[in-house]
């Protein structure tokens, strides 16, 4: 394996390939939440397009498995690699090649960092939607390869539905160059789809053409407080027809992250004058300077507040407020963190069921699992719940450990049971290939890995992930 890391060196230079077992490769061989760590053979970082090819002929010739990686934000385990493989991390690929406006497209490559993809947009007067609690570190390559979601996705759908072409290495180390900006093009299988959301399985994406938008230079965020679950239903289908469908986000917050929040993060104190069971934040943008956005508000609240839907709402008069709820949305995660251990489920349903969902999930613990706290938030205006548990007050972290898989169990039958997904937008990775394989139908399976063998027959991309 010396000579592999020497012939790596060779392609893109000594100073970017780091030893696994090294203090400089810490960065890459774990993630965030700490539920995977190995150590891979080595850590590579190329700086073009032609250097990944390189790289990827390298580790098939030397028989190493390869691990492509992009800010290292996912939650899944998809980007960690295992002893003698070899990480691949894109982040020199960092070039805006190009933004056309007329066409409403944008060329990036993988290591884009989203927040910098998201400027180069607004530069031009354009919006990329792709938006996450993680967009100041991860990057457009991951996004597209884990097919990530967020708070923009009700109206713009989600990183599938941005992207028009694709540059991707593969598995031979061969380069497609599909970075086609076209808006229609039939001409049969629509490829790019299947490196979306593979997680590196089936090829190396390098750069990207994506779609860009008007740029949505006025918005209302609105906070609505409410105390029957199921009326953020309605409250939802209010909204869309209220603002002529100009409604981007819609986050359901429960209060006991409210509470959390408040509790750990600074300046995000509940603005609303009581505590209410249930939140929602919503918003309302355009890009047009006439459309009436306060109008539009005060006709969805008043409609709301006449069919007894809420208690109470306040909307937002300025940019400098909308951050500070933003805000909030945000911290609602790092609170959950800091509030105790806990178990998360990125899950969805159909957006009817959300509340079913909720309301059968924190029955079940009761009976199951009793003090476990659920705190489930997140995207229902697209169905995905992040559909977390928080330990007991009173019970110890080895017991909690231990009562992990009835967690899981408990939550994954019931949103099955509803026809949801075990995962919205987080992926598969290592953590969710079980339930691959025991929910997944064979047929849909044997497809996916008769997928697989035909686009890297020689196996050595991201082995052991997803499928
Ligand atoms: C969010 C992450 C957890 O929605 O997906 O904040
Ligand atoms: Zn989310």
């Amino acid at each position: 394996m010396t000579n592999l890391i020497e012939r790596l060196a060779s392609i893109v230079g000594g100073r970017y390939v780091l030893r696994g077992d090294h203090a400089d490769a810490e960065p890459y061989i774990s993630e965030a939440r700490g539920d995977y760590r190995s150590t891979p053979l080595a850590v590579v970082l190329p700086g073009s397009t032609d250097e990944v090819s390189g790289v990827v002929r390298a580790c098939v010739d030397a028989g190493a498995a390869i691990v492509p990686q992009g800010g290292n934000t996912g939650l899944c385990g998809g980007a960690v690699a295992r002893e003698g493989e070899v990480t691949v991390v894109l982040k020199r690929l960092d070039r805006v090649r190009e933004v056309d406006t007329l066409n409403g497209t944008m060329v990036v490559e993988a290591g884009c960092i989203l927040a910098d993809v998201q400027s180069a947009a607004r530069d031009a007067g354009r919006f990329f939607p792709l938006s996450l609690g993680a967009e100041g570190s991860c990057m457009i390559g991951g996004n597209l390869a884990t097919n990530a979601g967020g708070i923009n996705v009700l109206r713009y759908g989600n990183s599938r539905q941005q992207v028009l072409g694709l540059e991707v290495v593969l598995g031979d180390g061969r380069v497609w160059h599909g970075l086609n900006p076209l808006y229609k093009n039939n001409t049969g299988y629509d490829l790019k789809q299947l490196f979306i959301g593979a997680e590196g399985t089936l090829g190396i994406i390098t750069a990207a053409s994506v779609k860009i938008y008007p740029y949505p230079v006025r918005s209302r965020t609105i906070l609505l407080g409410f105390s029957r679950l199921g009326a953020c239903l309605e409250l939802l289908s209010l909204a869309r027809e209220e603002s002529g469908d100009q409604l981007s986000s819609f986050e359901l917050i429960p209060d006991i992250a409210m509470r959390a929040a408040a509790e750990h993060v600074e300046g995000c104190a509940n603005p609303l004058a009581d505590a209410h069971p249930w939140y929602i934040l919503c918003q309302f943008a355009t890009s047009s300077k006439v459309i009436p956005l306060d109008e539009m508000a005060e006709a969805f609240l008043e409609r709301a507040y006449e069919a007894g839907l809420l208690s109470d709402a306040i909307v937002t008069a300025s940019e400098a407020q909308e951050r500070s709820l933003w805000r909030i949305r945000e911290a609602i995660v790092a609170a959950q963190r800091m509030a105790g251990r806990s178990v998360s489920h990125d899950v969805s349903v159909p957006v009817s069921r959300v509340p079913e969902l909720i309301e059968r999930v924190t029955a079940a613990l009761e009976r199951v699992a009793p003090g476990v706290r659920p705190y489930p938030f997140g995207h229902i205006g697209d169905g995905n719940v992040h559909c977390n548990l928080l330990q007991p007050l009173d019970m110890n972290e080895a017991s909690f450990v231990a009562s992990k898989p009835l967690l899981r169990k408990t939550v994954y039958d019931i949103v099955l049971a509803l026809g949801g997904s075990f995962s919205a937008e987080h992926g598969v990775g290592l953590l969710k290939r079980e339930l691959m394989e025991a929910h997944k139908s064979p047929e849909e399976l044997s497809l996916m890995r008769a997928v697989r063998a035909a686009i890297d027959p020689g196996g050595l991309l991201n082995p052991g992930k997803v499928v």
